[in-house]
């Protein structure tokens, strides 16, 4: 096969940038290069020594004067909400009843699952995203669907099929022993099945028995390696009720502990009203809290405290995700530039450094898959996004007066979207550029 040589202003992040003085957290290089072998990058640099160790025979595509970077890795999302978002007027159980749960009955047809995967996937490459932790619907074959999708698109992506047992409508029902059986037939068919992982994905406390919670902790045993992913302390009724649920627990997070469902690859959707104990608890775990602002905001759950998590005695593990369709957008520029606002009503600022290393490195880290991907490193998987800071005529305009890097990236993350993506790779081949773009068959 072909190497493949790119050309471009190369970003990546080596550590968590402090301020946007903070030039050691990350190496940038004016004219850089990437030479691609195998979907892996197998150098990384100024452009002039990359260039020299490519062969004759590589293909060449200069980029400049774009940014590339890591591709964004988007840590919470659901695939069957693609015809959720934009739902109105509803706070979290309402929306869930009145929208969701509704249209995830759908998904028992293998056809609309494998047809909205499909889309899907698009609609994360188009926006320059391609990494996701998805939560499948109830049905099996949502998640078949969804990992032959990636699997035909060689994405590195975890994904798992929700596993609810109470409190919502028969057709997005399992039992805790059918939820067990499907979970362990899909993580037998595709945990490792080249770039797949599994995520074991009980809904949340409220539509799991305690029943079906022990299943999920069996799992987690069985199969240690595993992610798990699932909604903690979103809003305050589904605070109320999971409490009503689980009286004899300390608090939601407790509920989760018990089963043993917390540790490393426990990913957590929103964490907004943890007491002391609780963030002691994922702390001490080394649980994953996600930050989903633009849902947040959408659903009017509340505001997560970033920078106090990430500075307390005992730190949160943090990633960031767009949670659509609790979630307004599909794009991670769109969706940190609602957390830079989240972050300032508490009284903070996050770094354009920062947020553009919580996109790439950062959530790969948290997401436990920092050493295949998330950075530009030699030896990694060539996932990358190319952006262009004056993809608009504001754009254009306001670059006018950028002066500094940071500049750059804040302006492309308060400004940008899908028209600031002009190309993706995915294990090294382009994958935005080559799709069709005649709608949604
Ligand atoms: N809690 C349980 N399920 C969901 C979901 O689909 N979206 C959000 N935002 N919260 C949830
Ligand atoms: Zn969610």
């Amino acid at each position: 096969m072909t190497d493949t040589l790119l050309r471009g202003r190369t970003l990546t992040f080596l550590r968590w940038p402090d301020g946007v003085d903070d030039h050691a957290s990350y190496t940038y290089e004016e004219d850089g290069g990437l030479l691609i072998r195998d979907g892996r990058i197998i150098a990384a640099g100024a452009y002039a020594d990359v260039a020299r160790q490519a062969g004759e025979s590589v293909q060449k595509v200069d980029h400049r004067p774009h940014l590339l970077l890591p591709g964004f890795i988007d840590a919470h999302v659901h695939f069957p909400q693609m015809q959720v978002i934009a739902s109105y007027g509803a706070e979290l159980l309402d929306w869930l009843n009145t929208y969701t749960f509704p249209e995830e009955t759908k998904f028992a047809n293998t056809q609309h699952g494998r047809r909205i995967a499909r889309l899907f996937l698009d609609e994360m490459v188009r926006h320059g995203t391609t990494t996701v932790a998805a939560y499948c619907s109830v049905h099996k074959e949502s998640a078949e669907a969804f990992f032959a999708e990636s699997h035909d698109r060689n994405m590195l992506n975890i994904a798992g099929k929700v596993m609810m047992d109470r409190n919502a409508p028969d057709g997005v029902l399992d039992t805790p022993q059918s939820g067990y059986d499907d979970t362990k037939g899909l993580i037998r068919e595709w945990h490792g099945r080249g770039r797949q992982l599994y995520a074991v994905t009980p809904r949340f406390a409220i539509t799991s028995s305690p029943e079906q919670m022990e299943m999920a902790g069996a799992l987690m045993r069985e199969f240690p390696d595993l992610h798990m992913q699932t909604h903690l302390s979103e809003n305050d009724k589904e605070i109320a009720f999971t409490q009503e649920l689980y009286p004899w627990s300390r608090d939601y997070t407790d509920v989760y502990e018990h089963y043993g469902l917390l540790g490393r690859k426990a990913l957590l959707g929103h964490c907004i009203h943890l007491s002391e104990r609780e963030a002691d608890a994922l702390s001490e775990s080394g649980s994953v809290a996600v930050f989903c602002p633009t849902s947040n905001l959408f659903l009017g759950s509340g505001l997560f405290d970033y920078q106090r998590y990430r500075t307390r005695q005992k730190p949160l593990r943090i990633a960031a995700a767009t949670d659509v369709g609790g979630g307004t957008n599909y794009s991670m520029l769109r969706t940190m530039d609602e957390g830079y606002k989240v972050i300032a009503l508490n009284g903070e600022k996050l770094n354009p450094f920062a947020s553009f290393w919580q996109m790439t490195r950062g959530n790969a880290e948290a997401l436990s898959v920092g050493d295949k991907v998330g950075t530009l490193d030699a030896g990694t998987d060539a996932d990358i996004v190319v952006l262009d800071s004056k993809a608009t005529p504001g754009m254009r305009l306001r670059m006018e007066t950028v002066k500094t890097l940071a500049e750059e990236l804040f302006l492309l993350q308060t400004l940008g979207d899908d028209r600031s993506v002009r190309e993706v790779y995915v294990a090294g081949k382009p994958a935005k550029s080559v799709m069709s773009t005649t709608g949604v068959a």
